[in-house]
């Protein structure tokens, strides 16, 4: 079969560490499962900052663009936090490798894992019911790319802005998506805007009703973004598909990985209409923890999971992934962060035996 090519950005903090441990988890899918996929690494963020100069460098694009997928760690830290808004590795390499691949739509599934219920800060009452929620969130408009953005004024007039822009083709094919996977789910899409203030939510909310029309099997819910906040901890079975924009989506997903039990368990993929995909833990890089051989890799191993599915097509064995991490889970080891106790495997530990339950299921 074809070979699939994947560019590796391990990047900063915890990235590397993570990322270890998907070396293993592909190592495995190569030699046992005779998938045909080949890797190449580049560097990216502060670490390119670092080496070349520049965050994102020119034959790490080139990379990725010959790439069939990414397989991205996780991007800043402290070492760079003070460079110029524009310079920092946040909005120079992330926000700037989005823009360049079109990468639109970003999913992030959000579940309880019946193994990690007492993790959840949920109510048990209301967690036993069921968690499980896929954010889609809009990623290369809105607010963190709008013009104008910037500085003017002195003294006391200084002041700083940002614009909340949407287009209605943003609105349109984010919406779509949702729809389209809702079909794939429960079929209930729940939209997020603040349309009782903003003018961008406004045509946010008229633009998803008008597609749902094309969409009459799917049921379509608006709720308000402070209301949603609450919805997710008092109600969360009522969520099944939700669609936000870029900033609204960035925020809810957090809450999300906090309710699953760590940010550390939240995968991401994005992808552009040709779906070509970038898959990255939801997380950071965690610079209080980096080096410490204590993250938790299972996002990072779950990104793994969606290219299977996405890019490769390859349902049953992203779901035997899947599987193996529970198994992992279900057989006790925990690292440090999703632990209730003081024992607690390393990073390497956990990837380790993720690969190895994997390995057994070839
Ligand atoms: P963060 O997600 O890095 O960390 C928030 C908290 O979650 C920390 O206590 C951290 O230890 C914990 N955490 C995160 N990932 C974990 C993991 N895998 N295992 C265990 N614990 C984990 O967010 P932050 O502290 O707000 O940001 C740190 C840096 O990361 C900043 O430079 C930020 O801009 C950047 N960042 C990058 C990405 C990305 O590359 N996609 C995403 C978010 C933040
Ligand atoms: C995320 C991150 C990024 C975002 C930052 C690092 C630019 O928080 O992927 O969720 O806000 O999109
Ligand atoms: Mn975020």
């Amino acid at each position: 079969k074809k070979e699939t090519r994947v560019t590796i950005l391990p990047g900063d903090g915890i990235g590397p560490e993570v990322m270890e441990q998907g070396y293993k988890i592909l190592k495995v899918l190569k030699k046992k499962f005779k998938l045909n996929i080949s890797h190449y690494e580049c560097d990216i963020g502060g670490i390119a900052i670092d080496k070349h100069g520049v965050s994102l460098p020119k034959c790490t694009i080139d990379s990725c663009a010959e790439s069939d997928a990414v397989l991205l760690g996780s991007i800043g830290g402290p070492k760079w936090d003070n460079l110029p808004s524009h310079l920092r590795p946040e909005k120079s390499a992330l926000l700037a490798l989005r823009k360049h691949f079109n990468l639109f739509s970003n999913i992030r599934p959000a579940k309880i894992y019946p193994e990690l219920h007492y993790l959840s800060p949920l109510r048990y009452d209301i967690s036993k019911i069921g968690f499980d929620i896929l954010c889609i969130r809009e990623l290369t408009g809105g607010i963190y790319f709008g013009k104008p953005s910037g500085n003017s004024g002195y003294g006391l007039m200084e002041n700083s802005f940002d614009t909340e822009i949407y287009y209605k083709f943003e609105i349109e094919r984010i919406s779509k998506m949702a729809f389209q996977i809702a079909r794939l789910r429960k079929k209930c899409v729940t939209s997020i805007d603040k349309a009782n203030v903003l003018n961008s939510s406004i045509l946010w909310r008229k633009t998803v009703d008008s597609v749902s029309k094309s969409y009459p099997d799917i049921s379509l819910n608006h709720l308000y973004v402070d209301n949603a906040a609450m919805q997710i901890i008092k109600n969360p079975s009522q969520f099944d598909v939700m669609l936000s924009s870029n900033l609204f989506g960035d925020i809810l997903s957090d809450e999300c990985a906090a309710i699953i039990g760590s940010i550390g368990m939240l995968p991401s993929a994005s992808f552009n209409e040709k779906n070509f995909g970038i898959y990255e833990p939801s997380g950071g890089s965690a610079p209080d923890i980096a080096g410490k051989n204590i993250a938790n890799p299972i996002a990072q191993i779950l990104c793994i999971s969606m290219f299977l599915y996405y890019t490769m097509k390859l349902p049953e064995i992203s779901y035997l992934l899947e599987m193996s991490v529970r198994e992992a889970l279900r057989i006790g080891y925990r690292t440090k962060d999703i632990s209730d106790s003081k024992k607690y495997v390393s990073t390497d530990e956990f990837g380790s035996q993720v690969a190895k339950l994997l390995s057994s299921r070839a």
